[in-house]
């Protein structure tokens, strides 16, 4: 699924960063991926898939 449409990231991207590069935040992934640096409105999901990942570990 797509998270952040301006970026073409989807839900699987961010997890396989937050696994393999100890991603813990929202500012990190944006600096690693894009990801909110342009419209914003996938923050608030890529949060949760962030907050998701973690959770699962
Ligand atoms: Fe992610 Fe626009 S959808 S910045």
């Amino acid at each position: 699924m797509f998270v952040c449409l301006c970026h073409g990231i989807t839900d699987k991207q961010i997890a396989e960063t937050v696994r393999e590069q100890g991603i813990g935040n929202m500012r990190e992934l944006r600096k690693q991926l894009g990801v909110g640096s342009q419209c914003g409105k996938c923050v608030q999901l890529a949060q949760q898939v962030v907050d998701n990942t973690i959770i699962d570990e």
